[in-house]
């Protein structure tokens, strides 16, 4: 009998039909639609094939009793360099029923073997970047591009490079690997080779650099082609990051490519990149990934990039044997043009310049068109904000953060101007020497960042909620480029207390499986010798330069270490996946052992002469060196002026709490794991510091010593308290959030926590009631002020209407999105990947309605409320091969029985269900 069952969105390392990957060991999901309830997986069967006709099979799992259908791993024959295999699956129900075979995919590995290359490094023969001398932004943090002008001229050209071959027969299959030193752009007989941006993208370039694999069957022509390659500085040697150093991995521009072409015949044809390339400059008299670009399309080399193209005058090129130890095949979704945006306005500002609106702060580049006679220059300034006035500003603090590119005319038709190796953090373009008057139609916005798949959508009946969910996905968008980064503008770093905090939010919003398993990775080679994580990953020189001397020589702080535990756990949870926890587990044992020598070792000087008690108890704080503590809060750095003053007065207790927050997951994760040992040794010590925190810092009366919102939050959400004094501290804190006016006063790292401690506390009322104020700090008094995006601080436009110099693009504020989905609409889970799922919607007055969907690793799972005259509609889909739990909220006694398993819990009524949708009314009133 069958099941009626199709098994479909198979998906290999997350992705649909990858090519070019190098995981030997590759994990497998698929997902069921069926129309029936109840549907799960009791088995399954995967089948691995070199060719679509099943000939052979290098894996056939046979059938496998299991329900995992979401993380099955590869264990066939050993994947070989360049082999495509077709896969496909068939499982069986929970009455053992079969489904038919899955529609086929396949994935393609990459080159698996250093050998495999058999290409050369090549210089194009070019000057050396002159480093920049460091400069402690830090310390500077009113500078804004000092001198710009000066600063162009030290600017590097882009280079060029050509090469033509022949393919005399035809083709079957043609591959190209590439990577560079620096970020790259390849054309094959003058058109694009493939639609990803910036590649090789951002990593640890010293050991893990990414290459790209494209196919190419299609583009090339039988008998003479050419192949291009454009080089720009972006991370390798460009000015990145706050500091704006250049040169951080290297001085010099280089591109490793290798084209692998396969003839109908079964013979092969190779092209590797070598001597016989030829190099030059252009038309692009600089690229730099922060500052801006300088395109002169008079100094193009017309018909370069095409066959016939004199090159005799071009330079040679060298080689360099950089080795292929460090390559990586690229992991997870490259960066694209994600959207394209028209713009809402052309503004003419108070002082008469002329802006470009594209209505939406965004991170990418503008495409502009334009008519204007030889050597027209036209400059474009980006900024995110205009100032108080309307004017055209540039806020953004650090050198080199002048964000202007600037186009000169070749002087024809229309011609279309979109960077090449540049991209910024905006929403305002100041045009500059347009000839004529442009209009909307001139210019488009191109978003730029991973090109990650939606999987979540938050929606209700307040608009201002629904463009705040808006604008934290719009800040996630804007700072998912490659690496999580803080900001798009200033500093484009991948602060890792910044991810972790946004994490759950994250998840739900787009699926970044991939992209943080790949960023792990990254971190597992950034951490230091002593277990340090740093406080940036990848650790480019100029933030160790900038950070250790403010530091006392630490690279990290707590809560921005601790990344490497909290972030893992939460990909565990969203997508089930253990091999994540696995992989980072030695670099979460040797960071907890950091942290333990570091609260061991030290002992706050102003306590002097301590008691053997409190000595002992001294050694399980982690409480000394630096920290950044519940970083910007409001009442104490005063927008951005004083950052450290936030860091100093919490670092204490923030430290310790998490320290207990991480053995507290550490615990869990080494159950998942099956480590026993690992897991009593971490439940022990998490026992001794909450204890010990309690006695060191909390008083009768539930407070503490750094009496900010923050630090009761944080002391309740890691239960740094025994169970009878978590009214009090709740109490402190309610108190605390009153006396100011219901706003809140968090900071970075706390407020994550903030509305579930309220709500779990029993003071949902609060929660709500901050979630909905308008007066800054909130959310909405960002929503208020026009905000397209999370801003860096709570307010980065003053209420007297001052914009200031922070960031409109940080997402850490915008944690608060993953409450808005788990307890506001009440999507949540109770076993890691949604195997178990619960819905349980929390109504408020303030709303009538509200929908959360979310595409987990089994399926859609929706989660609704609505409340109308008195009833209370909840609607729940669940999909196949989990169950659920659902929770309705004040039901108990008020509905009429069902026919599923019910059972009571307070006033509520908890209905037990597998797959499919559900609704539920019942008399309500909030
Ligand atoms: C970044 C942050 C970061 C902080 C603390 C700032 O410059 O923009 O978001 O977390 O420094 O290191």
């Amino acid at each position: 009998m069958s099941a009626n069952i199709l098994v479909n969105d198979l998906r290999c390392e997350s992705l649909q039909n990858p090519i070019g990957i190098d995981t030997k060991q590759p994990q497998l999901s698929w997902k069921l639609i069926a129309k029936r309830h109840g549907v799960l997986q009791s088995a399954y069967q995967v089948q691995v094939s070199k060719t679509i006709t099943w000939d052979e099979f290098v894996w056939d799992s046979g059938k496998v009793l299991s329900d995992n259908s979401i993380a099955v791993k590869y264990v066939g024959q050993a994947l070989e360099s360049r082999q495509r295999y077709f896969w496909r699956v068939r499982i069986w129900d929970e009455n053992d029923s079969p489904s038919g075979w899955s529609m086929v995919a396949f994935w393609e590995m990459g080159l698996l073997n250093p050998n495999d290359w058999a290409a050369h490094w090549i210089e194009p023969e070019q000057d050396a970047a002159k480093p920049e001398p460091p400069i402690n932004m830090f310390q500077n943090l009113g500078t804004i591009s000092p001198q710009p002008d000066a600063d162009y001229a030290r600017l590097n050209p882009a280079q060029y490079l050509r090469k033509e071959f022949s393919a005399q027969k035809t083709v079957a299959k043609a591959r190209i690997y590439a990577t560079a030193h620096g970020i790259y752009q390849l054309s094959l007989n003058g058109a694009r080779i493939g639609d990803i941006e910036l590649a090789p993208e951002i990593t640890a370039y010293d050991s893990y650099l990414q290459y790209q694999t494209y196919d190419v069957t299609k583009m090339l022509a039988t008998g003479k082609n050419v192949l291009g390659a454009i080089l720009g500085d972006g991370w390798y040697r460009g000015r990145i990051g706050l500091p704006g150093d250049s040169c951080q991995y290297g001085d010099k521009l280089a591109l490793l490519l290798k084209l692998e072409i396969e003839y109908e015949d079964g013979s092969r044809e190779t092209i590797i990149s070598d001597e016989s390339f030829k190099s030059s400059t252009g038309a692009l008299v600089y690229a730099d990934l922060f500052i801006g670009e300088r395109y002169d399309a008079t100094l193009e080399n017309t018909g370069w990039d095409r066959l016939g193209f004199e090159d005799s005058a071009w330079k040679n090129v060298n080689t360099a044997n950089f080795g292929y130890n460090n390559l990586v095949a690229q992991y997870g979704e490259p960066l694209r043009i994600v959207q394209e945006i028209k713009p809402v306005a052309i503004i003419k500002t108070p002082n008469g310049e002329t802006v470009v609106d594209l209505g939406q702060n965004i991170h990418g580049k503008i495409r502009m068109s334009v008519q204007g006679t030889t050597k027209t220059e036209i400059v474009l300034d980006h900024a995110e904000m205009l100032d108080a006035d309307g004017n055209f500003m540039q806020q953004i603090r650090g050198r080199n953060k002048d964000q202007r590119d600037v186009y000169v005319c070749k002087g024809e038709d229309v011609e279309v101007y979109e960077p090449f190796f540049t991209t910024h953090g905006f929403r305002y373009v100041r045009i500059t020497g347009y000839p004529g008057e442009p209009t909307v139609d001139d210019f488009i916005g191109l978003v730029i960042a991973s090109d990650l798949r939606e999987s979540g959508s938050f929606t209700c009946s307040d608009e201002r909620i629904n463009q705040l969910q808006e604008n934290i996905r719009w800040s996630q968008t804007g700072n998912f480029v490659s690496i999580p980064t803080d900001c798009p503008q200033r500093e484009r770093a991948g602060f890792t207390g910044d991810a972790q905090v946004f994490i759950p939010t994250a998840c739900f919003n787009m699926d970044v499986h991939a992209f943080f398993t790949r960023w792990l990775r990254n971190l597992q080679i950034e951490q230091r010798e002593d277990g340090q994580v740093p406080a940036t990953v990848p650790y480019w020189r100029s933030y160790i330069e900038m950070f250790t001397p403010i530091q006392g020589g630490a690279h990290t702080s707590a809560g921005w270490g601790d990344a490497c535990i909290i972030i893992p756990w939460t990909l565990y949870q969203s997508y089930g996946d253990e091999r994540v926890l696995a992989e980072n587990y030695a670099t979460m044992l040797r960071w907890l052992d950091y942290v333990r020598q570091e609260a061991e070792s030290g002992i706050p000087e102003r306590l002097g002469e301590l008691s053997a008690d409190a000595r002992e108890r001294q050694k399980h704080l982690w409480n000394t060196g630096f920290h950044f503590g519940d970083w910007l809060i409001p009442s104490l750095t005063g927008g951005y002026s004083n950052p450290f003053d936030a860091a100093n007065a919490t670092k204490e207790v923030v430290a310790s709490a998490f320290y207990a927050y991480s053995t507290e997951l550490m615990t869990q994760i080494a159950a998942v794991l099956g480590k026993e040992d690992d897991e009593q040794r971490f439940a022990e010590l998490n026992e001794k510091i909450r204890s010990a925190f309690a006695k060191e810092y909390l008083g009768d009366d539930g407070s503490l010593p750094a009496h900010y919102q923050g630090m009761y939050v944080m002391a309740l959400k890691m239960k740094l308290m025994p169970a009878e004094m978590r009214l009090p501290v709740t109490e402190q804190l309610v108190g605390l959030i009153a006396e100011n006016g219901y706003r809140l006063d968090t900071g970075f790292v706390s407020v994550p926590y903030l509305l579930d401690v309220l709500s779990e506390n029993g003071r949902q009322d609060v929660a709500y009631k901050l979630l909905f104020q308008t007066q800054c700090p909130s959310w909405l008094y960002e929503v208020v002020r026009g905000a397209t995006t999370i801003w860096e601080t709570w307010d980065a436009i003053a209420p007297n209407g001052e914009v200031t110099l922070a960031s409109f693009n940080h997402y850490a504020f915008g944690a608060v999105g993953d409450w808005l989905y788990r307890h506001v609409a009440g999507l949540d889970k109770a076993q890691a990947g949604y195997k178990h799922i619960v819905i349980h919607p929390h109504p408020d007055e303030h709303l009538t309605h509200t929908k959360a969907t979310y595409q987990s690793v089994y399926g859609e799972i929706v989660s609704g409320w609505e409340l109308e005259d008195g009833l209370l509609r909840v609607d729940a889909k669940i999909p196949p091969n989990t169950t659920a739990t659902l929770r309705l909220v004040g039901a108990n006694g008020q509905l009429v029985a069902s026919e599923l398993p019910t059972t009571q819990s307070g006033n509520d009524l908890l209905v037990e269900v597998g797959s499919g949708t559900y609704r539920f009314e019942y008399p309500y009133s909030v």
